[in-house]
């Protein structure tokens, strides 16, 4: 994936679009070195304009060396013959104009097949998209949604869905589902550097829907046990082997919850008409931004939307800085489909909520939905044009 890094959060913003989704930014180059570290499917590092161009040939010439499978693309106000002899002379890959988005785009596709090339014949790994659902409050419908987007986006069996109840200590998608499953993530404690999909596939539990659930301990002692780097190998095994990873998360930011938050792709944010919860999604919103998360990849749910409690979407939207993705009203189906075990995506398919929540997991799917089978390039380039509109 593409990683961009620009001090301005808005130029990052803007760079992004030109790129596939997946691509992360960052604002600092500190940051630069831990993130290549911790990820290996990195093949392109866009130095934004607002980066000193003297920084920009040092990490460029750096990553020449240390990171040769990774393109360097420099991004500049204004290029001239002197920035491109320097440039060159980094061994940066490109240098490409600010406002020339569509440059930015085919420097990332060309940074990708160089990628895939060096790799080898081995070709581009699958790697499947990972959604997460977060509040930093419980009770406001975490479980709920990603239960339902996640049947949604298993579209009954036709795409390869796991759903991960990363709520470590009072994780509840199991008995939301009416599942007893006989393994969880607690009998993936202490392998960190030996799991992989042969053993992670032995503690999913097969929902009759066909979607998989790799369900939380069933003891909240176990909470502290799940270290960050076995999350992160826990995802990244399985967005090799599934289309999807949806993930529930616990209300709060720990350890685990950041980590998931660095893996995922798209988050939604789940959003009530009250007081409390608006004031800690807004916090939460700006430990995304120090994190790097795109504002593209975050999509706000407001669910109990209807609730007649003094404030609207509108007025949300204004205290969030940020629209409304999705609207689910409250309503007893909804309630009484989780208790009875059958979610209101499958039990009710022409539901208000239910069509709310699959067009959702469209859009939240995206092109990759319906051109998983298109070669890699074309399906990145497609991907970036249909972002862009
Ligand atoms: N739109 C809704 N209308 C009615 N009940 C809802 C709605 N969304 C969630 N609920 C109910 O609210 C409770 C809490 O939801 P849950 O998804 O478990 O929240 P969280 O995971 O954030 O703690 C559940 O009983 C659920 O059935
Ligand atoms: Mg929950």
């Amino acid at each position: 994936m593409p990683v961009v890094i620009d001090p301005d959060t808005s130029t990052v913003g803007a760079l992004l679009t030109a790129l596939p989704p997946g691509a992360h930014g960052l604002d600092s180059a500190e940051r630069l070195a831990l993130w290549l570290d911790n990820r290996h499917d990195e093949y392109l590092v866009v130095l934004g304009p607002t980066v000193p161009f003297e920084e920009a040939l040092a990490i460029s010439d750096h990553l020449r060396i240390s990171k040769p499978t990774i393109s360097v693309v420099l991004v500049r106000a204004a290029v001239d013959t002197e920035v491109l002899t320097k440039a060159m002379h980094s061994g940066a890959r490109d240098v490409v104009a600010s406002h020339d988005l569509e440059a930015i785009g085919a420097a990332a596709d060309r940074a990708q097949q160089l990628w895939v090339a060096l790799r080898g014949p081995g070709g581009p790994q699958h790697t499947g998209k990972v959604i997460s659902v977060f509040s930093p409050k419980g009770g406001v419908g975490k479980t709920t949604v990603a239960v339902n987007l996640a049947m949604a986006l298993s579209d009954r069996g036709v795409r390869q869905v796991c759903l991960v109840d990363l709520d470590l200590a009072f994780g509840d998608v199991a008995i939301t589902m009416q599942l007893f499953p006989s393994h969880s993530i607690e009998h993936a404690i202490g392998t960190e550097d030996t799991l992989d999909y042969g053993a992670l596939d032995g503690l999913l539990t097969r929902h009759d829907s066909g979607l998989m659930v790799l369900a939380a301990p069933s003891l909240p002692d176990a909470h502290d046990r799940v270290t960050a780097t076995l999350v992160t190998r826990m995802l990244r095994t399985l967005r090799e082997k599934f289309d999807y990873v949806v993930v529930d998360t616990a209300p709060a930011f720990d350890e685990q919850t950041l980590t998931a938050l660095d893996e995922t792709d798209e988050l939604v944010l789940v959003a009530t008409l009250d007081v409390p919860t608006l004031k800690n999604v807004k916090v939460a919103l700006e430990t995304l931004d120090m994190l790097g998360m795109a504002h593209e990849h975050r999509h706000l749910l407001l669910n109990r939307a209807d609730d007649a409690v003094g404030i609207g979407a509108e007025k949300v939207e204004a205290i969030l800085n940020m629209s409304i993705a999705a609207q689910i009203a409250t309503s007893i189906d909804v309630a009484a489909a989780t208790n009875a075990g059958r979610p209101i995506v499958s039990a009710t398919p022409d539901h208000p909520s239910s069509r709310t929540l699959r067009e959702l997991a469209g859009r939240l799917a995206g092109p990759f939905g319906d051109e998983a089978d298109q070669p890699a390039e074309e399906t990145t380039s497609r991907r970036r044009s249909r972002k862009r509109r």
